[in-house]
């Protein structure tokens, strides 16, 4: 099969695009034929060996796909072959098979396209567990998103708004805020040209904002913490700037301030009941088009290292999606997986 390859951790251009062997799967796993697999910011950093999961040289990036189930191990059950599935692979996406835990896969219906498809666990399930389980978000609610034009950011508007919230996006440039107004933000913020606290003070008339959505870090942190109004909650979600902010403790007693971490990660396998649920909501909103991922490109697999050179370099609005082959009809899935078994 073909598969983008890291044989040496470095920078996207040191990935090689070649012919390697197809995965094998054990009993618990599921064989996928990717159709559409998703880039996001851990790729960035597993390439370089910056990411918290270290996979063996050599190995395909790429932790999210789309496609068609097209072999079961023996003890598995809740998937079939023909399924089509989305599935958290962590690595081995970026290739034309890839193995996966069958936990870790999950139905969708023929109404969601493969491209929404593959942008939707890792985006929406991040914003939504964020915005709903960890920062109790209420309508009439007022929320500050940073990087409300990237992956998690945009995810975040269009939920924050569906849960009817007063969403104020803020990102570095015109082109994304524009994004963010389409995706329903009722004020906007650019912080490359203005001052965050100043803005943020004019628009909630001195309040402050009951919640910050914060995948950035960095030096917007301090700022964003300082503009809590009275028991706001600041939502830990990453560090993409690359600096994990060090803030003064004071800021949440004089505001009676909670600031929460998310990981939803973790929450997907400490608590996958509630999981579980989340993602049925989503696939409900996707299916009813109250929500959908805003593609940037859609990227050819021997063009995977450009895509995360594009999100590496702030280009990317949403998300940038590899194409990793074409759909196949479900009789000959059906022929593959005999001859798998054979
Ligand atoms: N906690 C969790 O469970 C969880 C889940 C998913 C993702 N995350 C984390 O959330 C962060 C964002 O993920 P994402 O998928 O939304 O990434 P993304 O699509 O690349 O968006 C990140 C945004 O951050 C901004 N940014 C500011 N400084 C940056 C820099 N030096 N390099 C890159 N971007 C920078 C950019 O917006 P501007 O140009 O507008 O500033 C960019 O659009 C990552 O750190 C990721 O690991 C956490």
């Amino acid at each position: 099969m073909k598969a983008v390859i890291c044989e040496q951790f470095g920078l996207p251009e040191t990935l090689v695009f070649k012919e390697v062997p197809s995965p094998i799967i054990v009993s618990t796993q599921v064989l996928i034929r990717v159709i559409t697999a998703a880039v996001n910011f851990p790729d960035t950093l597993i390439i370089q060996n910056k990411y918290q999961f270290k996979p063996n040289l050599p190995f395909a990036p790429g932790g999210e796909v789309a496609g068609l189930v097209l072999s079961v191990g023996k003890d598995v059950s809740h998937i079939k072959v023909g399924d089509r599935v989305v599935a958290l692979c962590g690595w081995g996406g970026f290739a034309e098979q890839v193995a996966v835990e069958a936990n870790r896969v999950f139905k969708i219906p023929d109404t969601i396209n493969w491209q929404i498809a593959a942008s939707t666990l890792y985006n929406y399930g991040t914003s939504y567990h964020a915005l709903k389980d960890r920062g109790q978000l209420q309508p009439g609610q007022t929320i500050l998103i940073l990087g409300a034009a990237g992956g998690v950011g945009l995810a975040a508007v269009e939920l924050a708004k569906k849960m009817g919230a007063i969403v104020i996006a803020a990102a570095s440039n015109q082109e994304k805020l524009a994004i963010c107004i389409k995706k329903g933000a009722d004020y906007t913020i650019n912080y490359s040209t203005e001052d965050l606290r100043e803005s943020i003070k004019k628009i909630t008339a001195e309040k402050g904002v009951d919640l910050v959505y914060d995948p950035i870090g960095g030096v917007l942190a301090e700022p964003a913490l300082r503009s809590l109004a009275w028991k706001g909650r600041y939502l830990v979600v990453g560090f993409a700037s690359g600096t994990i902010p060090s803030l003064p403790f004071n800021l949440a007693l004089l505001k009676g301030a909670s600031v929460v971490g998310v990981f939803w990660g973790a929450f997907t396998e400490k608590e996958p009941a509630l999981s579980i649920q989340n993602l049925r909501e989503l696939v409900k909103m996707i299916s009813q088009g109250d929500i959908q991922q805003e593609i940037y490109k859609l990227y050819q697999l021997n063009n995977a290292s450009q895509a995360i050179r594009d999100l590496i370099d702030r280009k990317v609005i949403g998300k940038a999606i590899i194409q990793v082959s074409e759909e196949i009809e479900p009789t000959l899935i059906t022929a593959i997986d005999t001859a798998l078994c054979s």
